[in-house]
């Protein structure tokens, strides 16, 4: 089920032992006999935990959990002990994980009521960890199931209410710790809304995710935001007129028109600075005339998870209020094969001018992007340029599956676009902008052609696009790997993941 409010949290407050709900947990890292928690609820249970703990071999490591029932010992019906690994290597978006296991091991054992006693890391770690947690509890509660018919799958969640402990020891809430963490659950529930939103667009079959689709999204969310948040779409004939003679070759071939989405957000003082996101929106990457092999296509309708990205994102940042001027823009459309598609040889006119010879028409992305990337230096001239693409195999080749490339020229800003990515958990890897490589973009007939070699595939994707970006202070963040997973973990099941969402919003909020 989607987190649209299927879930309440809500801070409770009081001694652990005494709280009146269906299922009580807590973590331990590692031994749990080591912890005072753990020791306190055993001996409240007559021994029973500890027994469990022997049985079942539970060492506090990172995935092991155990429940047990208190036979009315406490006022919780049951207690769940979630192992969360060594204290020292937890991080905050580790609560995430730790979070998604307790809301799914509560609609497991059928309760509507729980209470989770959130590890204690100093004053200064809560908010995170609130924050963190309740974005857990939404993204680990979320399926893609619309589609399944059967009874199983429409199953409402037992859980209702998902209450959060802060305190161990039972203290009473300051005014101001209320303030915070009631702030940081109201800030966790929004980016995860968000994130499972980018979520149901990504999952979504290309059938129904055309460019239209994803317009007709940005545009109700816009008018969610009325005042705050604008949008306006281009048509094909519109983008014509702009001379964004890349985007268009590459949706040429599809029955499915095109669509330019830009999203802006004004906040009502005068703005700090302009940053703009673009996301890749080819709602589906048949390669075109350089066609995928059937495998390599099979998971295609991902490839618009970056527009996904930054337009979900647009809500949050909404939501939560920004000092900054934020845009969001996305070139949408497909890359299939027709008598009207675009060739291999073919020579492309840019919005900016730059001609470009076609050697493989599966380099899609890069084309598309780059007339995004034109339009966002003329038309928004922001002072910072962000742009999140499945941009390349090459940058999974490079960093596996889990972990986004992100180039850039400019310094300080890739340095603090980094700096929130390690805030917010979000597995990010800078890769050189090796301009040697520059060469294998070079073209006999043309300015430049739209693809190198098969060695250094990410890095000279990244160089096509610096060609449209010139002077802009600009990161690009290469998402083809975490985009879409085929493993699990507990906050973020198979499928689209949602994946920049977080760090996007956090960037444009907070930093
Ligand atoms: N959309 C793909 C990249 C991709 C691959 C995304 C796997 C998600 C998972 C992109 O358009 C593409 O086809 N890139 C080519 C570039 C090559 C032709 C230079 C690639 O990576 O093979
Ligand atoms: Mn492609
Ligand atoms: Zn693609």
């Amino acid at each position: 089920m989607d987190a649209k409010g299927g879930i309440e949290l809500t801070l409770l407050q009081g001694a652990p032992l005494e709280a009146q709900v269906e299922l009580f947990a807590f973590t331990t890292f590692g031994d749990p006999n080591k912890d005072s928690i753990f020791k306190s609820v055993d001996a409240a249970l007559g021994g029973v935990l500890g027994d469990v703990a022997k049985s079942e071999a539970f060492d506090g490591k990172t995935g092991q959990a155990i429940v047990v029932h208190t036979h009315g010992r406490i006022a919780a019906k049951r207690v769940l002990v979630v192992g969360a690994g060594s204290k020292a290597e937890f991080t905050n978006p580790h609560i995430r994980d730790v979070a998604a296991t307790v809301a799914q091991a509560a609609n497991k054992a059928g309760a509507a009521t729980l209470a989770f006693l959130l590890p204690t890391f100093g004053a200064n770690r809560e908010p995170w960890l609130v924050q963190f947690a309740a974005e857990g509890v939404h993204l680990g509660t979320y399926k893609f199931g619309r589609y399944f018919t059967s009874d199983d799958h429409k199953r409402p969640m037992s859980l209702k209410s998902f209450g959060l402990l802060t305190d161990s020891k039972g203290k009473k809430l300051t005014a101001a710790q209320t303030k915070a963490f009631g702030a940081a659950l109201a800030r966790g529930t929004q980016v995860a809304l968000a994130v499972n939103h980018a979520r149901d667009l990504i999952n979504e079959p290309a059938a129904s995710v055309t460019p239209i689709a994803l317009a007709a999204d940005a545009q109700a969310i816009a008018k969610k935001h009325k005042g705050l948040l604008s949008v306006t779409v281009f048509d094909a004939k519109k983008c014509e007129d702009l001379g964004m003679g890349m985007f268009l070759a590459v949706g040429k071939g599809s029955e499915q028109e095109p669509r330019f989405i830009h999203m802006t957000y004004k906040p009502a003082k005068k703005p700090k600075k302009k940053i703009c996101f673009i996301g890749k929106g080819i709602t589906f990457d048949s390669g075109g005339y350089s066609l995928k092999p059937s495998q390599a296509m099979e998971d295609m309708k991902v490839d618009m998870s970056g527009a996904a990205a930054v337009i979900a994102a647009m809500d949050a940042i909404a939501t939560l209020g920004s000092d900054h001027e934020v845009h969001a823009v996305a070139a949408c459309c497909e890359n299939l094969v027709s008598g009207r598609a675009y060739k291999l040889g073919d020579v492309l006119v840019s919005m900016d001018g730059t001609t470009v010879e076609i050697n493989n028409t599966d380099a899609e992305g890069r084309l598309t992007l780059g007339d995004a990337i034109t339009y966002a230096r003329t038309k928004i001239e922001p002072d910072e340029l962000f742009d999140f693409a499945t941009l390349t195999g090459a940058c999974m080749v490079a960093l596996g599956p889990y972990t986004a490339g992100v180039m850039s020229d400019h310094e300080s800003l890739v340095r603090s676009w980094l700096s929130v990515a390690e805030r917010t958990g979000e597995d990010m890897w800078r890769l050189p902008l090796t301009a040697r490589l520059r060469e294998q973009l070079k073209s006999p007939i043309a300015d430049m052609r739209n693809t190198g070699d098969r060695f250094g595939g990410a890095i000279t994707a990244g160089l096509f696009l610096k060609t449209f970006v010139k002077d802009t202070p600009w990161v690009h963040v290469d998402i083809a790997g975490p985009a879409s997973l085929v493993t699990t973990r507990p906050s973020q099941p198979k499928g689209g993941t949602g994946f920049a969402v977080s760090t996007i919003v956090e960037y444009a909020t907070r930093a």
